[in-house]
């Protein structure tokens, strides 16, 4: 059984301030709810009982949302209103959550060494909270199936446009199983498209052996200042042990960018039953404005030609 996961929430969140100085990324939110609500869904969704949230400076809003709030909870029930908050409560009474501070935000690899006391010999789940993923298995259930399966790490990858693997950790495979499952012979972090040795990406979700905490005992600061935790998973490699990739089954989001976000929330809208009629008129109604646009600058562009008008 693998049931304890970790969530890396201690990073600074540059990209989304001035709105993350003093928010934490992970409680921005997709529709109703914040991003890190739908990783602890996945994860109680995939067997997960224990997550042990890394935080760091102005991320207590985490702990508080996984908390009880009787004076809240008292006025939405006098007013019939409980199911407001109905799906926090169920994390609340399924879940246990241990929070541990990142004292630096020193890298994602750092992150999780941070917790490696709360870490028995046994495997972990880790969750990106910047990427959320939709489906009808979770994603975190498909990596544990094949860590079980296997007895090996499995990382969870995507295919990607070639132009964009510089932007992800890369793997090159060393055996290929199924479509969809593979076996890792090496890691390139960040390479230029020229020297990628494929282009499945690796994304958020992983299942790692405690061994990856001895491999980040050794851990220099790498690429970026930050202690990287695809170096650690390239030392797990170099040991001997088995590192599987799954191209995963589900839609993923990178929210880790306001345009990302933006994207995903637009996506998610239109696909829930609370929002979508009213989402798709207003995407419909943009349309239109869009196309009047386009018309007007066509028209000006012709204008310009005929020299009609002199702009
Ligand atoms: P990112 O690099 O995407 O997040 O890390 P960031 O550093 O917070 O964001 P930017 O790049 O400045 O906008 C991926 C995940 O790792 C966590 C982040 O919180 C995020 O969930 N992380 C990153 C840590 O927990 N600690 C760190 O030192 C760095």
């Amino acid at each position: 059984m693998i049931t304890k996961a970790i969530i890396p929430a201690g990073g600074l969140g540059t990209r989304f301030l001035p709105a993350t100085k003093t928010t934490p990324k992970e409680m921005l939110p997709l529709l109703d709810k914040p991003a890190i609500q739908y990783i602890v869904e996945e994860g109680i969704q995939s067997s997960i009982k224990t997550f042990i949230v890394v935080t760091g400076k102005n991320k207590s809003v985490i702990e508080d949302h996984f908390d009880t709030y009787p004076e809240l909870e008292n006025f939405l029930h006098a007013r019939k209103k409980d199911d407001l908050i109905e799906g926090v409560n169920r994390i609340i009474n399924t879940a246990n959550f241990i929070y541990l501070r990142q004292r630096e935000p020193l890298g994602l690899g750092h992150a999780i060494w941070t917790a490696r006391h709360t870490i028995g010999k046994e495997h972990i789940a880790v969750f990106l909270p910047d990427d959320i993923i939709v489906g009808s298995t979770p994603c975190m259930a498909q990596l544990i199936q094949i860590a079980l399966q296997e007895k090996c790490n499995v990382v969870a990858v995507q295919e990607v446009p070639i132009d964009q693997v510089q932007n992800y950790g890369v793997i090159g495979i060393r055996k290929q199983f199924s479509p969809n499952l593979f076996q890792i012979k090496e890691l390139v972090e960040k390479p230029h498209p020229t020297d990628a040795p494929s282009n499945l990406a690796i994304i958020g979700r992983y299942v790692l052996s405690h061994n990856i905490f001895n491999a980040l005992d050794e851990m220099k600061i790498g690429a970026g200042g930050e202690v990287q935790l695809t170096d650690a998973i390239q030392t797990l490699l170099l040991s001997g042990e088995k590192v599987f990739a799954y191209k995963i089954q589900g839609t993923r989001y990178d929210i880790g960018n306001p345009l990302g976000l933006l994207k995903a929330n637009i996506d998610l809208a239109m696909r829930h039953p609370k929002y979508a009629n009213d989402v798709i008129d207003y995407l419909t109604s943009l349309d239109r404005e869009l196309l009047i646009m386009q018309g007007k600058v066509a028209m000006l562009k012709k204008s310009r030609i005929s020299g009609a008008f002199k702009i």
